[in-house]
This record gives C-alpha cells, sequence and structure tokens, in this order.
C-alpha cells in the first residue's frame, strides 16, 4: 500500500483520491496496485454502490510517473500495474463518478473514458502527450476515445496531443459538466450518492447495457499494451523521458 492512495469510504460511495501533491499527482506503480485493488475490493463490496475518482486541489494528475516509464525503458522490465489497472478499470461493474480540477494529463485524462459522469473546474485541461513521448494512446482510448468525441477531436487529443479545456471537453462530450473548484467535490460526492441510492442490480444492468461493449475493450488495452511496450524501448521515447529528467535536473 501506498499513503499516495487515500481510500475512503463515505456510505455507499467508495472515494479513491490521488494524494502525491509534490509530484502533481503522477502515478507510480505501487499507486495504481493500490487503485486496482480498491477498485476490486469496492467492487466485491455489496455495501459499496459507487466508485469515485478525486485529485487534488489544482491537480487531478500528471499521467503516468515518467521516472518509472523510463526505469522500464532502459530495463526492460514490465509495467503489468499499469495494465492491470486498465483491465480493473475496464471490468468494474459499478458505477464510476470522477471529479477534477487542473492538471489531468495522460491516465489523468483517459481515465475518464471508463467513467459514467465526469465533472471538472472551468481551470482544468486534459491533456495527452503520449506522441510527444514517442508513445501511444492508452486504456482503451484509441477505441473509446473516436466513439465518445469523433474521430477527429479525438485525434487532436491523442495523436496531436493538443489540450482540451473543461469546457470544450464537456462540448465534446468527453465530462458531463464544468463546476466551480469550490463546488466540485460536493457535487461529485451528491452525484455517487445519487447513483448509490438507485436499486444497485437495475443500475448495474443498465450500465452494463449503455457502455461500450466490454470484450473489444479489453483486448483494446491488451493491444495498446503491446505496441506501448515496443514503444517504451523505442529511442523516440527514450529521448523524450530523458529530456524530462534533464529538465528537473536544471530546474534544481
Ligand atoms: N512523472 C514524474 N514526475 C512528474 C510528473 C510525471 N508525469 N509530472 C510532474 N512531475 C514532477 C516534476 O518533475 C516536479 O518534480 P520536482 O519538483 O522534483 O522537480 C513536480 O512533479 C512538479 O512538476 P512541475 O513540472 O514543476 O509542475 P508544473 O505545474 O510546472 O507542470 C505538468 C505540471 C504536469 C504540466 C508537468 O510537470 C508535466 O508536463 N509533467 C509530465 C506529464 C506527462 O507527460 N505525463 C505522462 C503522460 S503519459
Amino acid at each position: 500500500m501506498t499513503e499516495h492512495i487515500l481510500v475512503e469510504r463515505k456510505g455507499d460511495v467508495q472515494v479513491v483520491r490521488f494524494n502525491r501533491p509534490d509530484k502533481k499527482n503522477a502515478i507510480t506503480r505501487a499507486m495504481y496496485a493500490a487503485m486496482s485493488a480498491a477498485l476490486s475490493q469496492g467492487d466485491a463490496d455489496e455495501e459499496i454502490r459507487c466508485h469515485v475518482f478525486l485529485g487534488l486541489p489544482g491537480a487531478f494528475s500528471a499521467g503516468n510517473d515518467l521516472g518509472d516509464f523510463l526505469a522500464v525503458a532502459t530495463s526492460g522490465e514490465g509495467v503489468n500495474e499499469v495494465f492491470d489497472f486498465l483491465l480493473t478499470l475496464a471490468r468494474a461493474e459499478k458505477p464510476i463518478v470522477s471529479g477534477v480540477d487542473g492538471i489531468a494529463v495522460g491516465i489523468g485524462t483517459t481515465l475518464h473514458l471508463h467513467c459514467d459522469l465526469t465533472f471538472a473546474t472551468p481551470e482544468t485541461v486534459f491533456h495527452t502527450p503520449f506522441t510527444d513521448l514517442g508513445l501511444v494512446p492508452e486504456a482503451a482510448s484509441s477505441l473509446l476515445g473516436p466513439a465518445v468525441l469523433g474521430y477527429q477531436r479525438a485525434f487532436a487529443l491523442l495523436a496531436l496531443g493538443e489540450g482540451l479545456p473543461a469546457e470544450r471537453a464537456k462540448a465534446a462530450g468527453l465530462i458531463y459538466d464544468v463546476v466551480p473548484a469550490e463546488a466540485l467535490e460536493e457535487r461529485v460526492i451528491a452525484t455517487a450518492e445519487a447513483i448509490a441510492a438507485k436499486p444497485p442490480e437495475a443500475m448495474r444492468i443498465a450500465r452494463q447495457l449503455m457502455r461500450h461493449p466490454r470484450e473489444p475493450v479489453l483486448a483494446r488495452i491488451e493491444e495498446e499494451a503491446a505496441r506501448f511496450r515496443d514503444r517504451l524501448e523505442s529511442d523516440e521515447a527514450k529521448a523524450a523521458l530523458f529530456a524530462f529528467m534533464d529538465r528537473r535536473k536544471k530546474k534544481s
């Protein structure tokens, strides 16, 4: 377990919160493992009826920890915790609500394609610099992105790496609503509680009927993972990851 993921229960709702403020909630392998465990436990617990993902003021998440990626790129180790989490997320049985303020990079953006309702503050910008890092989209975003946003908006976000501010994300259908920062968490929890108050089996089936069929999503996560692993060892990715680390050294 890690102190960088906080799991809290509010009645019938389980809240998973990113809590690594000094690194803008960049997600380490230990954090992915903790999130997978929380999702699985919440799904298995009959008293939990809705999952919530939250970050901190100003930072939902800066995405995958790039130091971890660099370690993987240079050691040839796997990044199993990442892909285990993505599969667990795609298999989740209970509704997921998320609340986002500020930085939402990489998985900090693609996660919401697996959520049922996402709220973001006006200060939020969604951003996936995959290709700039020599990498490719993950979390089945190459499938769900075009389905949710339309192909060209998905291409601009996921391949071109253009930032998508909250209001445009709402218009594009990536998120449900834009909420002032001071009201964000209250709105997210109230929405999760409203979901939790519904008959759970009807809610589970309604969600299952409405979501993109699961098998193609799981297959796409696996396909992307294979490409992603190859890309991590590419010269393009290594150059981008070393450049990020150098930028940090120059700052200090
Ligand atoms: N992995 C590891 N560390 C990260 C990180 C990441 N993804 N994102 C931020 N950090 C660290 C920074 O290195 C810095 O650490 P330091 O204080 O020890 O130097 C700290 O978090 C604060 O980041 P900083 O860059 O100073 O904050 P900022 O507000 O100026 O910029 C970001 C925030 C998110 C725009 C910028 O940090 C960034 O671009 N990060 C990389 C995002 C990314 O590419 N994620 C992977 C997507 S697949």
